[in-house]
């Protein structure tokens, strides 16, 4: 369906269309998923033996398939000792993670030595973790699941504010951890400095504290210049913390992103830590579909071609929002959006008492966008001013009518705050 809008065109116009468009998740779209589809036709020629005659249809490796941890360790430059290969999806390894410290506590190190086990988090009285809005919804409602306190920090272009930062993990050693999602973070496009990096490994702060670095928009590029950031498991390990860091990443948006794998990366006391803990969750990962990947995707330059043809479905959908938003809303006051590097996400800001309205006015025109303040702790934006969109799903031509009905309803719901 092409469509070309008037210039002209009205709030109440757009609403007579009827369109049903989803912005809401950033899901790589179907044409994505099919740039993948060789692990599904040629399942049959990955078979099941591993380089090293190890049958994949059995239980076993809990650590994961020894190819798969390499390719996450060439992929995240860690040794391969130190990674994991396991679940489908990142975000359960976080959730692991930090019910595995809740329940167990983590291992507290001095110059590299264990010196103990830490006590448990949930027998310390209250935790909390530092949230840098906005950010990922899903990683708030794991603290809110569990019962971890969030207290928001500022996100800036280059990572969280970090005196903020530093001056609340300091003195309260109730603050056990915190969120980063480091490149392109989601939902602001942010690519954290290395000043940002150092600054978080060598920080004050308590023992058993944990940087979850959520390094899941590690490939992700929309752009020419392939971004990275500091290596922060190198980082922390020069500042002599070198169990800090709990690194994760997936290939959930590379292949597919309800049948990947995630990797954990970490210094060797956290590894130990995780092998002990999670072998009494499970005998051992889908080492076959491990060893597709593995397969599939061989090595790094395998893995670039890949993203570089993800990049050339997502551009002209990041650029279509773009351009809608250049020409129905610059200039107007208290708006603004940016144009992100790499990841999923444009965040849209609007006048401050605006983006609930904006999200509701968009649903009375068929157009679903994620709940104003979902980019905060606790859902609530305190400046009710965030809007995440998600342009990747839809068709290209409906991302553009997507972006022309949030713009009209953003400036709708402007012009009744201003009545
Ligand atoms: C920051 C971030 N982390 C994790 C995920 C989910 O990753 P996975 O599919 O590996 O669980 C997403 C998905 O949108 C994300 O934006």
């Amino acid at each position: 369906m092409l469509m070309s809008l008037p210039v002209d065109l009205t709030y109440e116009r757009f609403q007579q269309l009827q369109l049903r468009l989803d912005m809401s998740r950033g899901k790589p779209s179907p044409e994505q998923l099919d740039l993948s589809q060789a692990l599904i036709d040629e399942a049959g020629e990955a078979g099941h033996l591993a380089r090293d005659g190890f049958d994949c249809r059995n239980y076993g490796l809990a650590s994961g398939l020894p190819e798969a941890r390499e390719l996450g360790a060439q992929l995240l430059g860690v040794p391969s000792a130190q990674v994991i290969a396991a679940g489908n999806s990142s975000l359960e390894l976080m959730h692991d993670a930090l019910t595995f410290a809740l329940l167990h506590g983590v291992p507290v190190c001095e110059a590299g030595e264990r010196v103990n086990c830490g006590a448990p988090w949930r027998a310390q009285g209250e935790i909390a973790f530092l949230c840098p809005t906005p950010g990922y919804d899903r990683h708030f409602a794991i603290c809110e699941a569990l019962g971890v306190r969030m207290i928001a920090v500022p996100m800036r272009e280059d990572g969280p504010d970090m005196d903020r930062v530093e001056a609340l993990v300091r003195d309260d050693p109730s603050i056990k951890g915190m969120w980063c999602v480091p490149l392109y973070s989601n939902p602001t496009g942010a690519i954290w400095s290395d000043e940002v990096v150092r600054r978080l490994a060598a920080m004050p702060a308590a023992p058993d504290f944990r940087l979850f670095w959520d390094d899941a928009y590690r490939f992700h590029h929309l752009t020419d210049e392939a971004f990275a950031t500091l290596d922060v498991v190198e980082a922390c390990a020069a500042a002599g913390h070198a169990e800090r860091v709990l690194m994760f990443a997936s290939l959930s948006k590379v292949t597919f992103a309800g049948g990947a794998l995630a990797w954990l990366a970490a210094a060797p006391h956290n590894v130990t830590w995780w092998q002990k803990h999670a072998a009494v969750r499970t005998i051992g990962p889908d080492k076959l579909n491990q060893l597709r990947h593995v397969r599939l995707l061989h090595e790094r330059a395998t893995l670039t071609a890949l993203m570089a043809r993800h990049r050339a479905l997502l551009k002209p959908k990041f650029d279509a929002v773009d351009a809608v938003f250049r020409a129905r809303l610059a200039g107007v006051p208290g708006v603004s959006w940016n144009v992100p590097r790499g990841g999923y996400f444009i965040s849209l800001y609007a006048p401050e008492g605006c983006a609930r309205r904006t999200v509701e006015l968009a649903a009375a025109a068929g157009l679903i966008l994620t709940p104003a303040g979902a980019a905060f702790p606790y859902g609530v934006d305190p400046r009710d001013s965030h809007l995440r969109i998600a342009p990747s799903f839809p068709a290209l031509d409906e991302v553009r009518l997507a972006a022309e009905g949030i713009a009209l309803a953003l400036l709708r719901a402007i012009d009744e705050r201003r009545a």
